[in-house]
């Protein structure tokens, strides 16, 4: 793929809809996240393979959190975007809104970002992805944060396993008296 080549974020936005049924509740009688989460890594996916015109994968995935339960019965709405893309990654925004036909409640669920890698389907080596045609200040705005996330994502990823590399377990054991675990004699 060549540097030259560039896409409109419009180009591969993606919106799927799907009710939630009986199957996909949990005990308490809501949809389960873990639902929710593979609609989403779906959606991520499409609006990524769409811009890239090629194969991808789920490189990683930031927080979720959920702010309403979704109701069986509720039509689910994901909405996906190309936020930002870099040399063989891409980040894409999902905003998932469950409504509720009955009732006429129109309910925001979660908004997620998905780095997605594009590989080479023979050599699974990360492949440079077009760049991003950017028309609306939105697009411009959602760009830079995408890029913002990925420095800070990279520098959480540095510090941990740095600070991983450095714990103290004697130490750190001290400090689990008020913490809500209890230790095995070791
Ligand atoms: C994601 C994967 C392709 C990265 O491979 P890698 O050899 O580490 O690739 P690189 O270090 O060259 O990084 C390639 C790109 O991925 C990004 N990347 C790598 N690991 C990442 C992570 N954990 N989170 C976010 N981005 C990541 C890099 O920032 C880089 O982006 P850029 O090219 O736009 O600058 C590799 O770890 C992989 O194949 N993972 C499994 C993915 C998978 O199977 N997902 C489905 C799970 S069931």
């Amino acid at each position: 793929m060549s540097k030259t080549e560039f896409r409109t974020v419009k180009s591969s936005q993606t919106v799927l809809k799907e009710l939630m049924v009986p199957s996909y509740a949990n005990f308490g009688g809501k949809v389960h996240g873990g639902v929710i989460l593979s609609l989403m890594d779906k959606i991520a996916y499409t609006c990524a393979a769409s811009h890239v015109k090629g194969y991808c994968v789920t490189a990683s995935v930031d927080s979720v959190d959920f702010m309403n339960p979704v109701e069986v019965g509720d039509l689910l709405t994901l909405s996906a975007s190309v936020n930002y893309v870099g040399n063989s990654s891409l980040e894409i925004g999902i905003k998932v809104v469950s409504e509720d036909f009955r009732e006429g409640v129109v309910k925001h669920t979660n908004t997620s970002y998905f780095t997605m890698v594009a590989l080479d389907e023979e050599t699974r080596k990360p492949v440079q992805v077009p760049g991003l045609i950017l028309e609306e200040e939105p697009e411009i705005k959602r760009f830079i944060e995408g890029k913002i996330r990925k420095q800070l994502k990279r520098g959480h990823r540095t510090e941990m396993s740095k600070i991983k590399a450095e714990i103290d377990l004697i130490k750190e054991i001290k400090e689990l008296e008020d913490e809500n675990c209890r230790l095995y004699k070791l």
